[in-house]
């Protein structure tokens, strides 16, 4: 038996390979186009562990994921790839679109002809599970209720209008062809390998640089936060117990202003590492324009989740933020490789001989 994953060399999908290969023996064909957001040293510890097979493409190669299906025959693929920051999809659309909407498309297509075309049981059991995310479902005021596994989609940004009509063509692929589909929408993840143009990272590396903590707007925007081995979990659970054709929210219950997190990190910086000149890392906060059309408020209902499932996140935000604060101090390489390129001459040199 074997899986296939795609885009598990970006933050979560990593966060998911590492955490598959640690629990089971069952080998993960790893698709990813390695865009900048895609990090091959995240999973150096699997050098030469015969279980992940690493594949370097795109969802959107009909031809190579048509190949990849037959050759490895897995029995589920979980969905990660995707452009998936909200302020480069307003710089440039256009990547979201061909990824987040065309590729989808076309790795559906090339699904629904591997499944249709599987022996009876097999394509009973198969299993196509697409992580999206909860920015599809709009924006809430200050006093409405969490999100919903029926609440009503209004993606607000070119990130999750595309995420969002990804979700639809799942949906679809499921009423109409009977392709056994299952979609997670999460909160923000946080944790360890994160890429630091994401605001808990970036908060990090910019304050132990002496830098600006740029803070959009009021900072008054609430988002539910989620530890990633948390959000790793729940798409375990879902893709051992989830019924074919529904959506989970996967939330932590942790609805936090930005500006609460980032003095939230400030104050385990001034306690772990505190600035040689005795100033606090709050002082280094600075106020810049907000996003356009930045949503005001987040919140996930996971109660499906939890009733159906019987999964919760196992962190608070405390425990996480901690763990993550302390796990960027103790891997400053990694972030200086993937601030300076570095990493890609080490993919260039380790990969640039292999063929996919
Ligand atoms: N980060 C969050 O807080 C969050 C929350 C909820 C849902 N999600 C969803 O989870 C998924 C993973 O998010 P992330 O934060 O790990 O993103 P990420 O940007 O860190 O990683 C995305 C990965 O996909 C790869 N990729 C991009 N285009 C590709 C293509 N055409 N073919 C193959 N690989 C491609 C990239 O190289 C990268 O490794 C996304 O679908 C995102 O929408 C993210």
């Amino acid at each position: 038996m074997t899986i296939l994953v795609t885009g598990g060399a970006g933050f979560i999908g990593a966060n998911f390979v590492l955490d598959w290969i640690a629990g089971s023996s069952e080998p993960v064909v790893n698709l990813d186009k390695l865009t900048y957001a895609g990090n091959l040293q995240t999973l150096s510890s699997l050098e030469g562990d015969e279980r992940h097979i690493f594949v370097h493409g795109d969802i959107g190669d009909t031809d190579l994921v048509q190949r990849l299906l037959r050759e490895h025959q897995p029995r589920a693929i979980v969905n990660f790839a995707a452009e998936s920051h909200v302020d480069r999809s307003i710089h440039g659309p256009e990547d979201f679109i061909e990824t987040n909407i065309v590729g989808t498309f076309r790795l559906l297509e090339a699904v629904r002809a591997y499944w249709g075309a599987l022996p009876e049981q097999q394509r009973g059991a198969f299993r196509f599970l697409h992580v999206s995310t909860d920015e599809v479902y709009g924006s809430l005021s200050a006093d409405e209720p969490a999100f919903t596994e029926t609440h009503p989609y209004q993606p607000n940004s070119p990130y999750s209008a595309s995420k969002a009509a990804s979700d639809h063509l799942v949906r679809s692929y499921h009423h109409t062809y009977g392709l056994p589909v299952l979609t997670t929408n999460c909160s923000n993840n946080y944790g360890p390998f994160h890429f630091p143009e994401k605001l808990i990272p970036l908060m990090i590396v910019n304050a132990l640089a002496g830098k600006a903590l740029p803070v959009y707007g009021d900072g008054q925007q609430i988002r539910d936060w989620l530890y990633v081995k948390d959000h790793c979990s729940a798409i375990r659970r879902v893709l051992e117990a989830g019924q074919v054709g529904e959506v989970y929210n996967v939330g932590g219950w942790n609805e936090k202003p930005n500006l609460d997190i980032v003095h939230r990190v400030c104050a385990l910086l001034d306690e772990l590492r505190p600035r040689p000149d005795g100033m606090r890392y709050a002082e280094q906060i600075a106020y810049v324009t907000d996003r356009p059309g930045h949503d005001r408020r987040y919140a996930i209902d996971a109660r499906k989740l939890e009733r159906e499932l019987g999964w919760k996140p196992a962190e608070t935000f405390e425990t996480g933020i901690r763990k993550t604060v302390e796990w960027y101090l103790s891997n400053q390489d990694w972030v200086d490789n993937v601030q300076s390129g570095g990493y890609r001459a080490w993919v260039e040199k380790n990969y640039g001989g292999r063929s996919a």
